[in-house]
């Protein structure tokens, strides 16, 4: 019998072994197709599908809402805000008032849940609420970032604020807004004496693989790293300063996933470095034109490799991606003023995400093998 065992152990061995072979070590010899497009399947264009609405519930306006934070954001109580009154104070709508003591649970007409802190804490839902209260989860981390099982969270939140353009509350990390001031010249770019590629970032293992990217580009031309996954650390002071003299920065998102486009992007593209960009985001749509240079509009690494070398040589050519800055200003996010301002809007019928999950996955992210 005890033979018996151990060849049946022995053979599941075996079976399990050639199977990881088979699976397993192509993916490892595979490159993730960098130069193919994504196109997320547009499936949050129809919201009928994940959202309830319910028929002839217009919300009733007020002279002021009250906004509760329920849980914190990544831990801080007061979502790191300096002073919780004057939040909204400079808002071009400002009625809206923010607090975190739970015992105001009855009296708000907006609750604030940030879907990170479910999960490093224990955050029960309230057990009060009212049919004019509106819960709003809140995120703005990718869906491949997130373990949270949204399951459990259906038919419960009215709104959500996301990087998503179809969110009730739109949370980008940035926006590029037309400017009327001429004065902004094309400063940054004159500076000749800015040279080479560069890359930061921390997070190294992560499932777009941008590493491998990042290693096939230094192959044809050379990238300074920092970071965790490169040689120097940075810290936050100097970080623009360094990174100002370089002429090109390789602005990788850690998930192709459709309207992801983090804060890096927006803050060196202000600072005046060009991005060389690769992300599920919509850079046509979002960033003004010719302010940056997309690698899925190059066949291979050489060729991405070799148009900055070009781009090096040729300060003409190169000058010519920071004529938008006469035209358009970036701005980081001020999302809480379109937190306020989105809940004093009363064309709004109440509703509820039945299908959360459905909503921040399906299809929203390129899958890498
Ligand atoms: C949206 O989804 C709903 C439910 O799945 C379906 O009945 C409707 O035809 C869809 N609308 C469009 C425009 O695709
Ligand atoms: C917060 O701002 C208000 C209004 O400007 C001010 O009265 C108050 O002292 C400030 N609180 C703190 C802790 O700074
Ligand atoms: C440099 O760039 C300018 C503007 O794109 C172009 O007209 C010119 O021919 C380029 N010069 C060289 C040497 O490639
Ligand atoms: C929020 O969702 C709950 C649960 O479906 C619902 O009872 C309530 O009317 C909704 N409120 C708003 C303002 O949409």
């Amino acid at each position: 019998m005890r033979i018996l065992d151990n060849r049946v152990v022995c053979y599941n061995f075996l079976i399990f072994a050639t199977i990881l072979i088979i699976f397993y070590v192509p993916s490892l010899l595979n490159k993730p197709d960098f130069f193919s497009n994504f196109t997320a399947l547009d499936h949050r264009q129809n919201l009928s599908r994940y959202i309830y609405k319910y028929p002839n519930t217009y919300r009733h306006l007020k002279s002021e809402y009250k906004i509760l934070l329920w849980t914190p954001y990544f831990e801080s109580e007061d979502w790191n805000l300096d002073n919780l009154s004057t939040v909204f104070s400079s808002c071009p709508v400002s009625n809206c008032v923010l607090s975190y003591d739970k015992s105001e649970l009855k009296s708000s007409d907006v609750l604030l849940f940030h879907t990170r802190d479910f999960y490093t804490s224990y955050y029960p839902l309230p057990k009060y609420r009212t049919n004019e209260q509106l819960w709003v989860l809140m995120n703005n981390e990718s869906p491949v970032n997130e373990y949270l099982d949204y399951s459990k969270f259906n038919d419960v939140f009215n709104w959500t604020g996301t990087y998503h353009k179809n969110s009730e509350i739109h949370t980008p990390y940035g926006n590029v807004e037309k400017t009327s001031q001429t004065n902004v010249a094309t400063d940054a770019a004159v500076d000749e004496k800015r040279t080479g590629v560069v890359w930061i970032a921390s997070n190294c293992g992560d499932h777009t693989r941008r590493q491998l990217l990042v290693h096939e580009l230094q192959k044809y031309i050379h990238v300074d790293k920092f970071g965790s996954c490169g040689e120097g650390k940075l810290s936050s002071n100097s970080y623009e300063k360094v990174l100002c003299t370089y002429k090109f920065f390789l602005s990788f998102e850690n998930s192709v996933c459709d309207d992801y486009i983090t804060e890096k992007f927006f803050r060196l593209l202000r600072a005046g470095i060009l991005p060389v960009v690769y992300g599920g985001g919509n850079y046509k749509e979002i960033a003004p034109p010719h302010s940056y240079i997309d690698i899925r509009d190059f066949n291979n690494a050489q060729e991405v490799a070799d148009y900055l070398s070009y781009l090096e040589r040729n300060n003409t050519a190169y000058n010519k991606y920071f004529e938008w800055r006469k035209e358009y200003k970036v701005t980081m996010a001020d999302n809480w003023c379109k937190l306020c301002q989105a809940v004093n809007v009363k064309r709004i019928p109440h509703q509820v995400y039945t299908d959360l999950d459905g909503w921040i996955n399906a299809g929203s992210c390129k899958q890498f093998t």
